[in-house]
């Protein structure tokens, strides 16, 4: 069966590092995984780690092209799905307003059918009414929300805005892509 393909979109959150744990398990899985990282992403988790565990080349930047003059980004439409995790609050409102101005909100705008996000935040942020509403925009165009969990956030208390753990992303994903 040939292999399906996905965007991974990383945000700059405290839950990058499950991102790449997320990257691994996918491309185990037999998904054919291409990174897509913010530049505040990449503050957090360098590029490498993505690029060693799905053997692909990461995106960190929506403004070059290929030498035949391809864009990375305006091909990420052409995948079977696309995965933003971890969704932050920037991220998610970015959308939610249609902004392109970097590799994963570009690659959003231009999003095949199949569209997770995994929103991950203090609590604070995630009961935010602003933050709120742009989920709810962001569930209204199609992009199925996986989490956030009631867990320990970074802030030593446990609240709502646990990012959803990888075995959980991973589980959504083959459920709705009939994998
Ligand atoms: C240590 C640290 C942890 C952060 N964790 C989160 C987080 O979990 N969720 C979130 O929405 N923002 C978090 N932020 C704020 C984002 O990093 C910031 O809004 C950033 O601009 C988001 O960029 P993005 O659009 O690339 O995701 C954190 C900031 C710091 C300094």
């Amino acid at each position: 069966m040939k292999a399906k393909t996905i965007v991974l979109g990383v945000g700059g959150g405290i839950a990058c590092f499950k991102a790449v744990m997320l990257a691994s398990q996918l491309t185990q899985r037999g998904f054919q995984v291409f990174p897509f990282l913010t530049q505040a992403a990449q503050s957090f988790v360098q590029a490498l780690s993505f690029e060693g565990v799905t053997q692909n080349r990461a995106v960190t930047d929506h403004l070059v092209v290929d030498d035949k003059g391809i864009s990375a980004t305006l091909l990420a439409g052409e995948v079977d799905a696309m995965v933003i995790v971890p969704a932050t609050a920037d991220l998610i409102g970015k959308i939610a307003a249609g902004f392109g101005g970097d590799s994963v909100t570009l690659a959003a705008l231009v999003a095949p059918k199949h569209r997770f996000f995994c929103p991950a935040m203090n609590d604070r942020m995630w009961k935010n009414a602003i933050v709120q509403r742009n989920v709810r925009i962001l569930e209204e165009a199609n992009w199925k929300r996986i989490g956030p969990e009631d867990g320990p956030l970074a802030e030593g208390y446990s609240a709502p805005g646990r990012m959803a753990e990888p075995e959980t992303i991973l589980e959504s994903i083959v459920q709705e892509l009939d994998f």
